[in-house]
């Protein structure tokens, strides 16, 4: 499914992301596991890999639907978007649920960073709904 593109205003792109791969090739088609990237407010962690051609599986099109888009986010979690509870529900349905997991769809950028994702690598094997 495409990506449905939010309608939120987005900030200038000073925001750094950094995002950590499990499986680059995977998701890239490159071998590089680290990539890095300024995202702008208003921006989710999901968009921002998109943009960037980091192919995280978003099987519901990013409306938190699913839990295909998840990641775990090792620093910077107070410059995103808090969970609400309807993706506090989604999650629970993740495979390698951990205290840092959320859906990087829902992770919309409000602070200043730096920010820290890891993306798993069974994401990419996730059954498609
Ligand atoms: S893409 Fe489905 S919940 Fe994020």
């Amino acid at each position: 499914m495409s990506l449905k593109k939010s309608d939120r205003p987005v900030g200038p792109a000073v925001v750094p992301v950094k995002f950590v791969m499990e499986d680059p090739e995977g998701l890239t088609g490159k071998t590089d596991p680290i990539a890095e990237f300024k995202g702008g407010e208003g921006q989710s962690l999901l968009e921002l890999a998109m943009d960037h051609g980091i192919n995280i599986e978003h099987a519901c099109g990013g409306v938190c639907a699913c839990s295909t888009c998840h990641v775990y986010v090792e620093q910077g979690e107070k410059s995103l978007s808090e969970a609400v509870e309807a993706e506090e529900d989604r999650v629970e349905e993740a495979p390698g649920l951990q205290r840092n997991s959320r859906l990087s769809c829902q992770c919309i950028i409000e602070g200043k960073g730096p920010i820290v994702v890891r993306v798993p690598a069974w994401n990419r094997n996730a059954v498609k709904e």
